[in-house]
């Protein structure tokens, strides 16, 4: 059973991967093993694509329902005819843009990708990560790679090798910990087995970038309930949630700011204590308004609005920091949609379970 493992932590240069470590994780992830590592996006969880027991122990791990289909990570877009059946013809110019990186594809599978792997879909996600230390280990296995973010289901994607571990210590045989993740989350999903093609996860490349390369490319919203899982794999709403109730504040800076205040108030005067999610910006102006309350609030900035980069990066960090700091109630501000805006609103709509204000 995977909750009995012994897991062991190598710290590995995420430049230049050491030898020793990178063939230690090709040999377990070959054998069966369950390996986290780090991509440019989050880090996954990997096991060997093609071994049905090793995949099921992913989802094993995770506490993660195998309605749920896997990212399968191949070291080059030369082995794409290991898990594809067959080849769309804008497969050469999306990868000519962004492979490796954060772009990953829906293509029709190929049958020795075991079902379990794509939750009996008969299409397949597949991904040729940047990382230095992601491209070292696939070459080293060997094998495609099902990996998906290497946190308890439900939970935020890791972006350290400490998140890994407070989700999944004693579940997986071996991290491999190289810092904190550059972009911070998860890739972006863009299915090529519909026409015109589907973003079906905002992610690390934005759409803006994919339209200028693939005009036609559009975007699906849905999220669902756990109940329609089946309907729309990986659509879930409870995903990245907090554990305190959290709600997110869209429109105009002003409006927004006036809200989280007017709300915030009477709640301080209960005694209860207020997390406050935000890009700095808006947490300076709050602050300020609740001067006398402030130490019964829980901040955590995401850094300043004119570095959007950076606010996705901190993103799943400070969902997690929240958690530690025992608010009643979380209030989450986002960055618009515009570029990596997109995925950042994404991923606090999850976090909020859908409860969204627009002002
Ligand atoms: O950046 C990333 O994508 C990270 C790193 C580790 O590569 N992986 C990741 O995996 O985020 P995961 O399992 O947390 O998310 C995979 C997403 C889910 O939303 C899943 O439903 C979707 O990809 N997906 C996978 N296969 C699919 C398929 N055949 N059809 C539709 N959606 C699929
Ligand atoms: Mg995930």
């Amino acid at each position: 059973m995977s909750a009995d493992r012994q897991t062991r932590v190598l710290t590995i240069d995420s430049a230049q991967p050491d030898r020793v470590a990178v063939c230690e994780a090709g040999r377990l992830l070959r054998e069966g093993g369950l390996v986290a590592f780090p991509t440019e996006t989050v880090y996954g969880l990997g096991a060997n694509a093609l071994a049905v027991q090793a995949v099921r122990a992913i989802f094993e791990a995770k506490g993660r329902p195998s309605t749920d289909p896997l990212i399968v990570h191949i070291p080059s877009v030369h082995d794409i005819a290991a898990v594809a059946r067959s080849v769309p013809a804008e497969v050469a110019l999306l990868a000519a843009h962004f492979w490796p990186g954060a772009l990953t594809l829906i293509l029709p599978k190929r049958s020795e990708v075991p079902p379990d792997v794509t939750a009996g879909l008969d299409t397949v996600a597949v991904r040729v990560p940047a990382h230095p230390v992601a491209r070292a280990i696939l070459e080293a296995a060997g094998v495609p790679v099902a990996a998906p973010s290497a946190n308890r289901f439900s939970r935020p994607s890791p972006t350290e090798a400490s998140h890994v571990l407070a989700d999944l210590d004693g579940r997986i045989d071996l991290v491999l910990d190289s810092g904190h993740t550059d972009i911070g989350l998860e890739s972006t999903v863009l299915d090529l087995t519909v026409s015109p093609p589907l973003v079906r996860r905002p992610g690390g490349v934005s759409l803006e970038a994919l339209q200028a390369v693939l005009p036609t490319v559009q975007l699906v919203q849905r999220f669902t309930r756990a109940e329609d899982a089946q309907i729309a794999p990986g659509q879930l709403l409870r995903h990245y949630a907090p554990k305190a109730r959290m709600t997110l504040l869209q429109g105009a800076p002003d409006a927004v700011r006036a809200h989280i205040v007017g709300e915030a108030r009477p709640l301080l005067e209960r005694g209860l204590r207020v997390g406050i999610l935000a890009p700095e910006e808006d947490l300076i102006d709050v602050k300020r308004a609740l001067i006398a309350d402030t130490a019964a609030l829980a901040l955590q900035n995401l850094g300043s609005r004119t570095r959007p980069a950076e606010i996705a990066r901190r993103l799943f960090d400070a969902i997690r920091a929240i958690d530690a700091q025992y608010p009643d109630e979380i209030y989450a501000v986002g960055i618009g949609t515009d570029g990596i805006g997109l995925a950042v609103h994404d991923r606090l709509t999850r976090a909020s379970e859908g409860r969204v204000i627009q002002l």
